[in-house]
Order: C-alpha cells, then structure tokens, then sequence
C-alpha cells in the first residue's frame, strides 16, 4: 500500500498534486511519500514482532537521501552502509554510530579506520584478508571493532543474475566450508571483536525457500562455532523481502518472512539483524516525468519522455519493470514504447506495452521507483542529475537539488599544455 492515488482525475503524493511539483521544479524528479515509508518501517517491524531480539538497519544503498535516512531514523531504524559516503550520509541524518553496519567486499583502509574512529555498531568482514587488516588497525587504534564474519552459503537465490549474491561464484562472503576455521582464527586476533555471522544471497527474492536453506545452514554454521567454544551473539540475516513491480506479481510479505524467520532461528539466542532497502523505499517513490513528443514508429509508437536511463537504470540494467501511468488519465489507452531521450537502444522503459493514452507536454510517472532509482542516476549524455522531492501531507520540499550540466562542467579544467 501506498500513498500515491487520483483525486479529482490527477495523481497525488499524499495531498499534493504532482502537477504542481512537476511545475515548481521541474521533470524528471523523484517523488517521495514520507507516510509510505513510515508506513512500510512499520509494517517491516511489525512482521518481526514475534522474534525476541532485533537490530533494524535500512539499507542506505536502495536510497540514501539524508531526508530519507532522518524520516527512517525516527522510525528507530539503524543504517547498512558499504562506503564511507553512505556512513556519513547515515551520521549526517543522526543515526547513531552504534546502529551502523558497514557491509561490502572492498572496504579501503581509509574507510575502515574512518568507521572505526566514527565508532560504529558492526563490521561485516567479508575476507579473511579483510579481517587481519581492521584487526591491526582498531588495535593501533586501542580499540576493538565489533565484527560479524559475512558467509557465502552457496544457495541459489532465484532472482535475477544481477542481484543475485549468495552463490560459491559470486564475489561476497567466504565459502562456507571456510567460515569455521576463519571465525576462529579471526577471532583470536587482538583489535578484533568477531560476535556474530552475516549472510545475504540476493534483493529481490520471490520466494522464502532460499533463504530459508541459507538461513538453515548459517544456524548450523553459528552452532560448529559455539562447540569450538566462541561466542556468537548476532546474526545478521541481510536484506529486506521482494515487491511488486507489476500487477499480479506476488511476494513472501514482511509477515511471512518473520513467520519463517521465527520458526528457523528458533532458539538461536543471538541478537537477529536485518538490513531492508527496496521493501521500504520502493513503492515510496515515482519518477514524475513529460512526454517531449510522441514518435511514429513501424510497429508501435514511441512515446519519448524526457526521463532516461540515466534516471531510472532498472529497466536498461536488468531489464526491470516500471508501471507507466498518466498524471491526468484520459481513460483512454494506446499501445506504444516508452522510450527515454539517450543514444542508446537500451534507453527503453517499456517495450510496445499497452499503457494511458498521453500526448506532448503531458505528465506521467514511473512507479515504484523509490529503491535503486536516484541513487544509481548520473549524467550520461551530459543531462542533469535528476532531483528529489520528499511529500508530507500537503507539504513538500527538494530533498535533492537537481545538478545542471553547468555545475559538472564547472569542475572539470582543460590544462594549460592543451
Ligand atoms: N544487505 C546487503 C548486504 C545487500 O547487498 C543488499 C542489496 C541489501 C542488504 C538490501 O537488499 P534489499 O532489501 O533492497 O533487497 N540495484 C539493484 C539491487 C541491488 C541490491 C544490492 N544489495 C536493483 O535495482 O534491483
């Protein structure tokens, strides 16, 4: 559920018109609903309320505005970064150091002494490699990083090939036939406080069943190092559930996953942690953007709008679907592709799809579009970076400026030899 809907034949972000954000800013913008994702925290919440010990920590790579990350914050939510960008944008919005995990295969050493002087909750150490260098650098340091060590339990996660990252082939974590001696040898190290396990074998998932095998083998995993006599406190069980991007298309809901959850950790005794990114953020976003013109073609038309993959990457990256809607349906339909303005084939959001009857100069969104939409824009073909708008109620403000093409050719210089 969200809280986009027509009022008066026009399309809404809670009570504003996206006509009148689309006329005071401009398009392509991102549009925001701060009550949707108040409201899917707390649905996420809710669907783990049964377990007895939970660290919430939102993905800050599905969507790392800092007013994002302040209205996630009230909700009581911590943050998971993979860069020191994301850790500062996570401090910036006053989520406390202690609830920031900071996962990734290739931590630098600046980041890693960064997040250690910032003091933050947990590091998801993904090699053992990775795991000697903090060591000697929180312990020059006189202090100790809390760690889990991130396990690749070689399960086949059934999404797309893109997001998929729980597989032996695929770069995250350490083997599992590994993780036992690793954990302790690592844990033996001075500087290194290793409490816990983390895994994560994809976004995007369409069913439980992968998960629950992953899940199974790290509880079997946790109880190999317990007998050897270590402590493992926490368990980080990874990303959010899958959503909806088109009709019909059915998910596990926040609910089944903790149903399931409950019933595989059973008696685990440890501190579960969760790092939801697209379950929160995707429906509570659009992309709002105009049509330049609509295009004869050969078999269909092309409906140019003045989005483009640089935007929204989904659909050219990993052939994603986006509902197209008008802003102001006329009722009537037209099958046509929506295509953006860039040199590129791939630059298709939909291909020869039956979609609202919209002409020149009229407004339309792509939705679901909160969740890997902003965050993996840039400037391709030398266009903006497209801006971002967060709605609350009848309010709503630029989270996001938009960058002309004038800024990014500011900072770059022609030498003098030239
Ligand atoms: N934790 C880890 C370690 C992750 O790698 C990810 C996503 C998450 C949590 C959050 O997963 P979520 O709850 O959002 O499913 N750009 C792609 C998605 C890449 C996801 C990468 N990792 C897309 O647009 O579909």
């Amino acid at each position: 559920m969200d809280h986009f809907h027509y009022h008066n034949g026009e399309l809404h972000a809670e009570n504003v018109p996206l006509a009148r954000i689309a006329e005071q800013v401009g398009t392509p913008v991102y549009v925001y609903s701060r009550a949707t994702l108040e409201r899917h925290a707390q649905v996420f919440r809710e669907g783990l309320a049964d377990l007895p010990s939970v660290h919430l920590a939102f993905a800050v790579k599905s969507n790392p505005n800092v007013a994002v990350l302040k209205v996630l914050k009230e909700q009581g939510f911590g943050a998971d970064v993979v860069s020191e960008g994301e850790m500062r944008r996570a401090l910036a919005a006053g989520i406390p150091a202690a609830d920031i995990v900071f996962s990734g295969v290739g931590k630098t050493r600046r980041e890693l002494a960064a997040a250690l002087e910032a003091g933050i909750g947990q590091f998801n150490v993904e090699s053992e490699e990775e795991g000697e260098e903090l060591a000697a650098l929180a312990a020059e340091r006189g202090v100790t990083a809390p760690c889990a060590l991130r396990v690749n339990p070689d399960v086949e996660a059934g999404t797309h090939a893109k997001i998929s990252t729980g597989k032996a082939e695929n770069k995250f974590g350490v083997p599992y036939d590994r993780a036992a001696e690793m954990f302790d040898r690592l844990a033996r190290l001075s500087g290194m406080n290793l409490r816990g396990l983390a895994v994560h074998i994809g976004s995007q998932l369409q069913s439980l069943a992968p998960l629950e095998a992953a899940f199974s083998r790290m509880g079997a995993l946790m109880e190999a190092i317990r007998a050897e006599g270590h402590h493992v406190t926490h368990m980080d069980l990874g990303g959010g559930v899958g959503v909806p991007y088109r009709e019909g298309e059915q998910f596990p809901s926040p609910a089944d996953y903790g149903a399931m959850v409950a019933r595989v950790c059973k008696g685990w005794d440890v501190t579960l942690m969760f790092e939801p990114g697209r379950v929160i953020t995707g429906n509570s976003g659009m992309l709002v953007t105009e049509v330049i013109r609509v295009k004869q073609g050969v078999t269909a038309p092309f409906v140019v709008v003045d989005a483009a993959m640089n935007d929204l990457a989904r659909p050219a990256m990993y052939d994603a679907w986006h509902d197209f809607a008008a802003v102001r349906p006329t009722g009537d339909r037209l099958t046509a592709s929506v295509v953006g303005p860039i040199c590129e084939s791939s630059d298709v959001f939909a291909k020869e799809r039956e979609i609202d009857s919209v002409q020149t100069g009229d407004l339309a969104v792509f939705r679901t579009a909160g969740a890997y939409g902003a965050t993996m824009a840039n400037t391709y073909n030398s266009r903006a970076l497209v801006p971002e708008v967060l709605v609350s109620g009848d309010r709503f403000a630029v989270v996001a400026d938009r960058i002309e093409p004038a800024a990014i050719l500011a900072a770059e210089r022609v030498p003098d030899w030239l």
